[in-house]
């Protein structure tokens, strides 16, 4: 439904569960971020109201979305290019998500393999981290959202956003644009470093296995060399049998600006060492002014919120439109004005 005459609406969001993001979340994610500022009508939230579904210490939750702000403005995020705000700041997203949830079957949500799998994790188990995907849908719809970059683990939640978009449009008459996930193949998934069947994600089992985009440039240089690499000295791509260097070809494509066939064929008959080490070089020279930049920005909070809280304004004007109208076919009294 992009009409010719308008950039694409994007729509994305991230947790601030943690003191600095990841290259899973920079690869995946992130990057796709920045690049999409210049092609589209692009608002990026974090997404604060998410993080209390899971143990949090309100103190600590309000320093991380502050932080995860400034890593995000770090990486490139230009408030004139871009939406950005915090979640907690825009009401509207909460109010979808109660008329989502209710077109929303307990079973499709019982199906969410992210529940499953962090339900399993925790001993209290919430109605708020079961019905996770649903606010998420309302993240997404509430801005009448074209595409949304993400991961490959949130491909799952980006179908049930469609499937509720297009329910709620059959039943009540045309009211959300149905979303696409974007998510660049080559990077979707990047693995742990330590262990590299699994995801990159902060709760890494080895020290090791996730590299921090605020890492200390040596720090990552270590990451790298230590990564957990295949039997068989050869640098060549095969996500099967060589799990481990497939990843690190990714990873390299990906920071270097080139492709992994281009790799393949300057490393032949080089060892994993030489390799290892040219990549340590290049995610600590595209990663190490990270911290730095962070750091700027969180000395001067009151202008960093007052960014927030502009993006927050104009994040709401957008969002209000599609509540009055989600509220009209519902046959809800609109909200009233404070
Ligand atoms: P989260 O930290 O779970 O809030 O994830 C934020 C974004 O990063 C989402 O779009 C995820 O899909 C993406 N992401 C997280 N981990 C990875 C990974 N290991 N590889 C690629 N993308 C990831
Ligand atoms: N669930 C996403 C994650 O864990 C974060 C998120 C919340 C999100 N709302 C969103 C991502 C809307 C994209 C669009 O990564």
């Amino acid at each position: 439904m992009t009409t010719a005459d308008r950039k694409p609406r994007v729509f994305s969001g991230i947790q601030p569960t943690s003191d600095s993001f990841h290259l899973g979340n920079y690869l995946g994610a992130l990057r796709q971020w920045v690049a999409m500022q210049d092609t589209a009508d692009a608002l990026y939230c974090v997404v604060d109201q998410h993080a209390i579904t899971v143990d949090h210490d309100p103190k600590v939750l309000h320093q991380r979305s502050r932080a995860s702000a400034a890593q995000l403005l770090a990486l490139g995020l230009d408030p004139e290019r871009c939406t950005l705000f915090i979640q907690s700041q825009v009401p509207e997203h909460a109010m979808l998500a109660w008329i989502l949830g209710t077109e929303t079957g307990f079973g499709e949500a019982s199906r969410m393999t992210q529940f499953k799998d962090k339900s399993a994790k925790q001993e209290r188990t919430t109605v708020g981290l079961f019905t996770y995907p649903v606010l998420m849908a309302a993240d997404i719809l509430v801005y009448q959202t074209d595409q949304v970059p993400v991961g490959e683990d949130q491909r799952q939640h980006l179908e049930l956003s469609r499937d509720l978009a297009g329910r709620f449009n059959g039943t009540y008459g045309d009211t959300f644009i149905v979303p696409e996930p974007y998510i660049v193949k080559e990077t979707a998934t990047i693995k742990d470093l330590a262990e590299p069947e699994k995801k990159m994600s902060k709760s890494s089992t080895s020290p090791r296995g996730c590299l921090y985009l605020l890492d200390e440039p040596n720090l990552m240089r270590k990451k790298i060399k230590s990564a957990v690499t295949d039997s068989g000295g050869e640098v060549r791509y095969d996500m099967d049998a060589k799990p481990g260097v497939s990843n690190l070809l990714n990873i390299y494509a990906a920071l270097g600006e080139t492709t992994v066939g281009k790799l393949e064929a300057e490393y032949a008959g080089k060892g994993y060492g030489d390799f290892k080490g040219d990549l340590a070089d290049v995610v600590a020279d595209a990663l190490g002014p990270i911290a730095a930049k962070t750091r700027e920005y969180l000395a001067d909070k009151a202008e960093l919120d007052r960014i927030l809280t502009a993006g927050a304004e104009k994040a709401r004007h957008l969002a209000a439109r599609t509540i009055a109208k989600a509220y009209k076919r519902i046959g809800f009294y609109p909200p009233v004005a404070l």
